[in-house]
């Protein structure tokens, strides 16, 4: 037996496929008394308690009662800068970020602001169950460091990068093509998988950006294809608009990543809303991810992006907060919003469904699900414990649930930090409960049995 081995007990639900491919209940095995086996920060084995208990009779055991086992929530698309500014009043995209966004981001020159603001957003991510995200820094490499150094020191799996822009942004916030460059190249160099970190090159989007900028970091990225490439498309139309204007001899908002080099598998585009049809075809080519950000595409009146026909049509898709356009830090929150804008446009998402975006559709876009986002053995053990009878109000609704599903479906909508009963990163118990090994008490869940 390795001393750092540990079987983490609970019910376990496991999406081992793809749940908008099979039938979702297909898709996902619970086990009522389940158990995750953990060695070395990885997933050894999953299954039934007493199997693996009588497997491993002196292993180490953190029995979670109730509590619903999972992957640790992957947020694809943040922005870590501006934590502080969350639920910012009565703007659309370019006057939120010229109002909010942008002053904001000018403080992350200060190294010292950069690492306290990166510690707050982390802490808020593991409080909240999520145990990755990719996320946006902002021009200054100080905003990098700080931002890699907190992930570190916590041992998450991130992906981050400089925000480039070299127009339309303040003084302070502009760099030059060759600049954005260098910097970028050097950052890089120095994180790119260092520990579990990685690298994304990350120019802001298409307005902030001269062709030139987008060329030499289109550039960048075929010396360095391993990286990841993040940045915003088609948010809203006001901006689709101002695309077509600056970029006048181009085919559309796409191309003008396109045509720089910066379309391929490893791209993430936020948002991805207002995509003609040769877009979403050239974009399913490249193996490209879109990252559905429902809270922000609602809070700043952006659109409602089409989950179910993305995921018909084979694209890449990621679920993700995009704090602080978007609303909240919580990927419970963030799935719920998913749902209401899946009823908006035709489709009920089923719960598997959220949960997966939520987990491996994320870590996918990240190109990262062989590390995160599963359960699968050999994968780093980045769980979480969740409390489906959290608040009174969501327990009282589970105590109705017939199954599984009815009983994880009000903690999706309803549930907040609080259903947070345990996290692990890399198999690490971290965030309440640490020390002394007392996770929440998890209440006990439904009398009706959890079989599917
Ligand atoms: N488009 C360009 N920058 C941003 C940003 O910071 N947030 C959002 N939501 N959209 C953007
Ligand atoms: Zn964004």
């Amino acid at each position: 037996m390795s001393d750092t081995e540990t079987l983490l007990l609970g019910q376990v639900l496991d999406i081992h496929a793809n749940p908008f491919e099979i039938p979702p209940e297909d898709a996902a095995r619970v086990e009522r008394r389940g158990a995750v086996l953990v060695r070395d920060g990885r997933i050894v084995d999953v299954g039934a308690a007493d199997t693996l208990r009588a497997e491993h009779p002196q292993v180490r055991v953190e029995d979670h009662g109730d509590g619903l086992i999972l992957p640790g929530f992957v947020d694809s698309h943040a922005h870590y800068p501006q934590t502080a500014i969350i639920a910012s009043w009565g703007k659309r995209l370019i006057d939120w970020l010229n109002s909010y966004t942008f002053p904001e981001e000018m403080r992350f020159g200060d190294a010292g602001y950069a690492a306290e603001i990166a510690a707050r957003h982390l802490d808020l991510l593991l409080a909240h169950g999520t145990t990755s995200v990719a996320s946006f820094c902002t021009i200054h490499p100080e905003s990098v460091d700080a931002f890699f150094a907190a992930a570190e020191a916590r041992n998450m799996a991130v992906v981050a990068g400089r925000t480039c822009m070299d127009r339309n942004a303040p003084d302070g916030l502009r760099d030059d093509a060759q600049t954005a460059h260098d910097e970028s190249r050097a950052l890089l160099e120095r994180w790119h998988g260092r520990g579990r970190a990685r690298y994304a090159i990350t120019p802001r989007f298409s307005p902030t950006s001269s062709p030139e900028q987008l060329e030499s970091l289109g550039a960048l990225w075929a010396s360095h294809p391993d990286c990841a490439m993040q940045t915003h498309l088609s948010e809203q139309t006001d901006e689709v608009d101002w695309v077509r204007d600056l970029y006048s001899g181009f085919r559309d908002y796409l191309d003008t990543y396109e045509a720089h080099g910066l379309l391929g598998p490893g791209a993430m585009f936020g948002h991805a809303i207002w995509l003609t049809d040769s877009e979403r075809a050239r974009l399913r080519e490249a193996g490209a991810a879109l990252v559905h950000c429902p809270t922000s595409n609602t809070f700043i009146g952006s659109g409602l992006f089409d989950t179910a026909r993305a995921m018909s049509e084979g694209q890449i898709v990621g679920l993700a907060t995009d704090t602080g356009g978007g609303s909240s830090f919580s990927m419970l929150r963030t799935m719920a919003a998913a749902y209401e804008i899946g009823q908006l446009s035709g489709t009920a998402l089923h719960p598997a469904q959220l949960l997966w975006l939520a987990t491996e559709g994320s870590a996918r876009a990240m190109r990262a699900e062989d590390r995160i986002g599963t359960l699968r053995a050999g994968s780093d053990a980045d769980l979480v414990v969740l409390d489906l009878s959290s608040t009174p109000a969501i327990a009282q609704r589970v105590a109705q649930a017939d199954d599984i599903w009815e009983a994880v479906f009000p903690t999706i909508m309803m549930g907040d930090d609080r259903a947070i009963a345990a996290v692990y990163v890399a198999g690490a118990r971290v965030g309440p409960g640490r020390e002394g090994g007392h996770s929440r008490p998890v209440a006990p869940l439904i009398a009706a049995s959890l079989d599917l």
